[in-house]
């Protein structure tokens, strides 16, 4: 055993020392952090980041076990060399309170960037009784965020109790997100698992999300999205828009889902866009494999889409919906309509593929709705389908 033991450590410490002979290696420790919870370690995490960035050989920042507190941490590229390497085995606390910073933890301008493990702990509890007391509250915080950046792996990341949105991924290429977590109360407003925007070759894989509101959003400007083995719920499911809220959004292309998981929440699959004219597309979207278990809408394209229904536009969505196909989606609905589509009456959704879907509600069969939609169907069709 003691055996074993040194040769272990024989075998870290030439890691270790290989490690550091190939790569520039920095430790926020170094840099002034102090792990108390307390202290604010947002200069550390910085200075420590910015040696990193600026190492002309591959470079590693290493933030050791402990918890740190952090007021904002924006890591700004472009750096001196593309095999930045984060190792986050602390947590990093959020401010509570008056916070007015729109991002928390934010890497920018960045190319070829992995960050393993670490957990983040947004402490959103008071920005959510500010939203559900509906007093005017600040804009909530995005915990985590990546901006105009290629070539970022985040592994093994936990996220919790983010203010508003988990993780915001916009303007960037080639980002995959892979054995997360993201976890937030059921009850808590607009915590949106992964939110992407404008970016396109984004995987996002065997991940966690349990959150207050979609555990995936893809607003516009999104493409060759890759999504797989996720287990969702409580939260809205995963959703493509909301789109068509304001003019000229380019469109969402080329999006795979592929074996996800729903427990109790309030959508599986779902397209929803304004009754608004504003221009715009969906098209090349990839449904398959879902379980949903007691999901209040599993299969739903909404294009009168208005939360809380106030002031709703009400006119003929201007987004164009085509080429979106659902195979081997089955489970039960908590309501009696499993599959829903109310598509654009100007804009018809057109080439919808259903195959294999299983729905119940309550152990019966459930029903279809179709407004203003074309396509076809194949295999076993539970609702009966109303293409
Ligand atoms: C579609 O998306 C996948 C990733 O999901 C990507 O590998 C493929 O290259 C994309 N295709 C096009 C034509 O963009």
């Amino acid at each position: 055993m003691v055996q074993k033991m040194s040769i272990l450590l024989l075998l870290l410490f030439l890691f270790f020392s290989f490690f550091t002979a190939t790569h520039a290696a920095y430790n926020v420790l170094d840099f002034g952090a102090k792990p108390d919870g307390r202290t604010d370690a947002k200069k550390a995490f910085l200075k420590a980041w910015a040696a990193a960035c600026g190492a002309a050989k591959p470079a590693m920042v290493h933030v050791p076990s402990g918890r740190y507190f952090v007021s904002q941490a924006i890591f700004l590229g472009p750096c001196k060399n593309n095999k930045i390497r984060v190792f986050i085995d602390g947590t990093i606390l959020a401010p509570t309170g008056n916070n007015r910073d729109t991002q928390w933890i934010t890497f920018k301008y960045v190319d070829g960037l992995s960050i393993y493990g670490g957990t983040l702990d947004g402490r959103g509890q008071s920005m959510w009784a500010c939203k559900r007391a509906r007093r005017s509250c600040p804009i909530a915080t995005t915990s985590f965020t990546i901006g105009q950046s290629k070539n970022v792996l985040v592994q093994g990341l936990t996220s919790l109790n983010s203010e508003g949105f988990h993780m915001s991924i916009y303007a960037s290429s080639g980002v995959t997100v892979k054995r997360a977590k993201f976890l937030a109360p059921r009850d808590s407003p607009n915590t949106d698992g992964i939110h992407i925007q404008m970016s396109s070759y984004v995987n996002i894989v065997s991940s966690i999300m349990r959150t207050g509101d979609d555990c995936i959003s893809m607003g516009a400007g999104t493409s060759a999205v890759w999504i797989e083995d996720i287990k969702c719920g409580p939260g809205h499911g995963i959703s493509i828009g909301s789109l068509g809220g304001l003019p000229k959004e380019p469109g969402v292309q080329n999006i795979t889902v592929s074996k996800v998981v729903f427990s109790g929440t309030q959508n599986g699959l779902r397209i929803k866009t304004w009754g608004k004219p504003h221009d715009g597309y969906v098209k090349g979207v990839v449904f398959r494999h879902a379980v949903m278990n007691n999901v209040q809408y599993p299969i739903v394209v909404d294009q009168n889409y208005c939360p809380g229904n106030i002031n709703c536009p009400g006119q003929s969505s201007g987004i164009k919906i085509s080429q979106v196909s659902y195979t081997n989606i089955r489970g039960s609905s908590a309501t009696p309509v499993a599959v829903k589509f109310d598509c654009s009456p100007r804009n018809p959704c057109i080439g919808i593929g259903l195959r294999d879907i299983k729905l119940t509600y309550k152990n019966k069969p459930a029903q279809s709705f179709c407004k203003n939609v074309k396509g076809s169907t194949s295999g076993v069709m539970n609702p009966p389908s109303c293409l």
